[in-house]
């Protein structure tokens, strides 16, 4: 493979630029040349990229944010936007593509395979951590770690006044952030899309933990249940303490990716290239028990996220 194109797509994520770094850099090391698309599948469609450098990929590592830009691309959900992309590949003379983004970045790459057979490499970058074949999506763990710090700061004035804080994080349909920023940062109480929550269960928890001594309470509810605000009224209503709700919001996809996401994108980016210089292609990358794998792309977007019920146990069990 002599010249490959490089997007990302979707919702952005801390670590997104550290990929492109490590797509670019190895790439060139294989002496590939690597085009960046800009705005993610728009850019495919419209013919907006250029071709990067060693020198293009400099001082981005640290950087949250994505250099290539991108967008949520609905005419690649349709045959002609997807016709048009492919034309774009074929003019550029692009035998290959490397899409970072969350699970319809996949589909749209899906397409491009299934369809017109380009050789697609898909990288997980979002924060939402909602996809069943990788342990941990790009992005994932410097969100939660920019939720922790916001609830850190949260406990310290709800002790003060001795209130229940009700903070909202994203994550879709999936609850990973809430459930990996709750037990990590000692919340008393998560909600998550996957367990349906009963109020007079979290009141009596918030009962006996006060009895025993707590001043303050956390609730880290996810996006895909209601918002802090709805449920921060609802729980006010049933209760004499004081609540107030927190929407964490953009914050958690901004910022410097931690180290745990750079050394996945180092390892998903490298990773993506060796695929596609072995002619491989048709494959999403990822990790699972501390090995990075890949897997075909088909399979990858047709499981089901799991729920972790063992940590929300644990939870249970430790945050009192
Ligand atoms: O998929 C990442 C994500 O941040 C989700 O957690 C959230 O639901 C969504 O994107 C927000 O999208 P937007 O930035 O388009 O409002």
């Amino acid at each position: 493979m002599k010249r490959i194109g490089l997007l990302t797509s979707g919702g952005d994520a801390p670590g997104m630029n550290a990929a492109i770094r490590a797509v670019v850099r190895t790439a060139i090391y294989y002496g590939i040349e690597v085009f960046g698309i800009e705005r993610g599948y728009a850019g495919l469609i419209d013919d907006t990229m250029t071709q990067m450098e060693m020198r293009s990929v400099s001082d981005i590592v640290q950087r949250g944010g994505t250099k290539l830009r991108t967008a949520r691309c609905l005419e690649m959900l349709t045959e002609e936007g997807q016709r048009q992309a492919v034309a774009t590949l074929e003019k550029h003379g692009i035998e290959g593509l490397v899409v970072i983004g969350g699970d319809g970045s996949f589909r749209g790459a899906k397409s491009l395979t299934e369809g017109f057979g380009i050789p697609t490499i898909g990288i997980p970058g979002t924060i939402d951590n909602d996809l069943e074949y990788t342990d941990y999506t790009l992005g994932f763990d410097t969100a939660v770690n920019t939720c922790l710090d916001i609830i850190n700061k949260l406990r310290d004035t709800m002790t003060s006044h001795e209130r229940i804080s009700v903070v909202e994080v994203m994550g879709r349909h999936c609850g990973d952030i809430a459930l990996y920023a709750g037990i990590t940062s000692g919340a008393e109480i998560i909600v998550v899309p996957e367990i349906a929550y009963n109020m007079d269960d979290i009141i009596s928890r918030i009962n006996r933990s006060r009895a025993n001594g707590k001043r303050s309470n956390i609730i880290v509810i996810a996006e895909g249940v209601m918002t802090a605000d709805a449920f921060a009224k609802q729980l006010q209503e049933m209760t004499s303490y004081s609540v107030r709700a927190t929407t964490i919001g953009h914050i958690q996809r901004g910022g410097s990716p931690t180290m745990a996401d750079r050394m996945l994108a180092a390892q998903f980016g490298n990773k993506a290239v060796h695929l596609l210089k072995d002619g491989i292609g048709n494959r999403v990358v990822g990790i699972h028990k501390n090995e990075i794998i890949d897997m075909d792309i088909i399979e990858a977007v047709s499981m089901k996220k799991k729920f972790n019920y063992e940590l929300y146990e644990t939870l249970q069990m430790i945050s009192m």
